[in-house]
């Protein structure tokens, strides 16, 4: 039998999130879930005061908040750490505001890398670190290009991370996922009715936890994409640019 670990994921209150904090609970670990929302708006067993730190990663003290809670909490010692926190924005890059430029790259790369900093003491010699990528960071995706830009800098994070010091980190790259995401960031909800739902995606992605490559792609088709847009990139920008 697995002994029971303690896990922390960010954005946790939504979407892929969600659905790993329901996967981990089901196997009985310790949950630590941040997000951003109020306690009293998560209408869900899953959060409370004991499991629930609230943080809005988009601020520069983020990782002070994280680690205050695991202070209050007496947790010294994290098994696994899920850096899933993301946001985003759709369209072309002259249309986009300053301050979602600025909010994008601090939740999806300055978040990641202040927790990262601060989260080296809990995670010792046997924790986890997880960052979770995106199959836009080598496959061309017009109209996403800061939030491609960020998932990008992510996945060179945990190579380097993993060489530097021999971290036990994995980087791992979903495709296009039936989430919240795409509403909050302005497509089309009609586009996502055939994207595989987040539950499906975590299941794979525990998965990818579970073994122990630096990083996996989620699905064999975005795994081809990834391949495709890493090694044939000429023919690969071709193609996106006629589509
Ligand atoms: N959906 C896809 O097609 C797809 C594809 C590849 C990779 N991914 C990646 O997968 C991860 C999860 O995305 P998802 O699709 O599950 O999106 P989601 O349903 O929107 O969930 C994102 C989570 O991040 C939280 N979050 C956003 N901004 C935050 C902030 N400033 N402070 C704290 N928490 C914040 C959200 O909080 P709220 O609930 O308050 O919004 C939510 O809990 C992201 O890293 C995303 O880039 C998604």
């Amino acid at each position: 039998m697995q002994s029971k670990k303690t896990v922390l994921i960010t954005g946790a209150t939504d979407g892929i999130g969600r659905a790993l904090a329901k996967i981990y609970r089901t196997r009985g670990d310790r949950l630590i879930l941040v997000g951003r929302r109020t306690l009293d708006t998560l209408n869900n067993p899953l959060y409370t005061k004991n499991t629930y730190c609230r943080a809005d990663l988009s601020q520069d003290k983020c990782a002070d908040r994280v680690c205050e809670f695991l202070n209050a909490q007496k947790i010294d010692a994290i098994d696994l750490a899920i850096q899933n926190a993301g946001t985003g924005y759709f369209g072309p890059i002259a249309e986009q505001s300053a301050e979602s430029i600025r909010e994008i790259t601090a939740v999806n790369l300055m978040a990641p890398l202040r927790l990262t900093h601060a989260l080296m003491p809990y995670l010792q010699a046997n924790g986890k670190l997880v960052l979770i990528g995106s199959i836009t960071h080598a496959f061309p995706c017009p109209d996403y290009a800061v939030y491609a830009a960020s998932k990008e800098a992510l996945n060179t994070l945990g190579r380097n991370l993993k060489i530097e010091n021999d971290i036990n980190v994995q980087i791992i790259h979903p495709g296009a996922t039936r989430t919240g995401l795409h509403r909050k960031i302005g497509m089309d909800n009609e586009k996502t009715k055939k994207f595989p739902s987040a539950e499906k995606v975590a299941q794979k992605i525990t998965q990818a936890i579970d073994g122990r490559r630096l990083v996996a792609t989620i699905g064999w088709q975005n795994a081809w994409a990834r391949f495709l847009g890493r090694y044939c990139e000429g023919i690969v920008n071709a193609m996106v640019r006629t589509t």
